[in-house]
């Protein structure tokens, strides 16, 4: 294993002022997105899309990385460079999405367990030649009564050690991301017993299956409230309770935690980055490799015209600055307003 060049990515992937694009939807999650501006869902119409995003004048300033979809990585832009290469020439790292989803967990089906390990060896080897330095794979644990079981995290918990350990060995930096899902009525405090359970076997099986913690990196969910709970948590509040829980179970030696966005309005995902590096210093880099929270305003700006693309990169390049201003603790509403 190189753990230099792992430590040298996962700490690139985590330059100050800097995080994570995560444009790695599925093809039925992209279907989905597009779907909600009338756009079908072609690769002619994904290419434009993601080319739109990666050449984006200026946005390296703010993004260190991008995580890809398969598709993606073999895929060309739009002026014929393969993505990943237009991606290093612009000093951004391609990542990729190595797990194959959340499908339900025998014997407690109404939980899920994410798949793809068979076969990820010789995968991860094609995926590194063809540019990809660091990969994906998320766990999807629900909030229910009774659940998430004790069986779901243990399995979870294991695939993602699994997938981590596999990675290193191929030298690319895996990111860990077990999500506590934001859907139902649960409060923080739940969210929070939840996600501490979930930690403590994400960091045990890590342990375990002796993954370099120096050549990672953490993708949490934020302590928050239910999407349905009538009592949501304040900016302030959210920051707390995710700081005390990141500080009870990521060792310090884990060099930077991206957080997800997890269905969060892009706002208030940047302001609570921001609120989160306002009670700094950290052990580790606190930033983002947000999904919908980096794109949306993009994607409603696009709606699949060539005529939106400037449109559309401009919004784009905002969320990542006011996004990479968070991750030093710098963001103000003002930015908003300028733009
Ligand atoms: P969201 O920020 O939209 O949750 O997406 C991040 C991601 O990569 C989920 O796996």
């Amino acid at each position: 294993m190189d753990s230099d060049k792992l430590m040298r990515t996962a700490q690139a992937l985590v330059a100050s002022g800097k995080g994570i694009l995560a444009a790695d939807e599925s093809s039925p999650t992209i279907k989905k997105r597009f779907d909600s501006i009338d756009v079908e869902s072609t690769e002619e119409n994904r290419q434009a899309y993601r080319d739109l995003l990666f050449t984006t004048d200026g946005a390296e300033e703010f993004i260190s990385g991008v995580i890809l979809y398969e598709e993606t990585l073999f895929q060309k832009g739009l002026s014929g460079t393969p993505f990943p290469e237009l991606l290093s020439s612009k000093g951004v790292i391609p990542g990729i999405k190595v797990d194959k989803g959340a499908k339900p967990l025998a014997g407690s089906p109404n939980e899920k367990v994410t798949e793809g390990l068979d076969g990820l060896r010789d995968r991860l080897a094609d995926y590194a030649k063809a540019g990809a330095r660091f990969a994906k794979w998320r766990a999807v644990i629900d909030i229910a009564d009774g659940e998430p079981t004790d069986y779901c995290l243990d399995v979870n918990a294991h695939a993602l050690a699994r997938y981590a350990a596999l990675c290193q060995e191929a030298g690319i930096v895996p990111i860990v991301e077990p999500e506590v899902l934001m859907d139902g009525g649960h409060d923080l405090a739940r969210c929070e017993a939840v996600t501490d359970a979930t930690l403590i076997k994400v960091f045990e099986a890590l342990k375990t299956q002796q993954v370099l913690l120096e050549g990672m990196l953490l993708k949490p969910n934020m302590i928050i409230s239910g999407k349905k709970c009538g009592d949501q948590a304040s900016v302030q509040a959210v920051a707390e309770a995710t700081i005390r829980c990141l500080k009870r179970h990521v060792p310090a030696a884990v060099p930077g935690i991206v957080f997800l966005s997890g269905g969060q309005s892009d706002e208030v995902a940047t302001a609570h980055l921001d609120a989160m590096n306002r009670l700094g210093p950290h052990p580790w880099q606190l930033s983002f490799s947000y999904g919908r929270a980096l794109q949306a305003p993009a994607l409603a700006a696009w709606r699949g015209k060539p005529e939106n693309v400037e449109a559309a990169q401009k919004a784009y390049y905002l969320r990542a600055k006011c996004n990479g201003a968070a991750a030093r603790g710098d963001y103000s509403d003002a930015m908003e307003k300028a733009a």
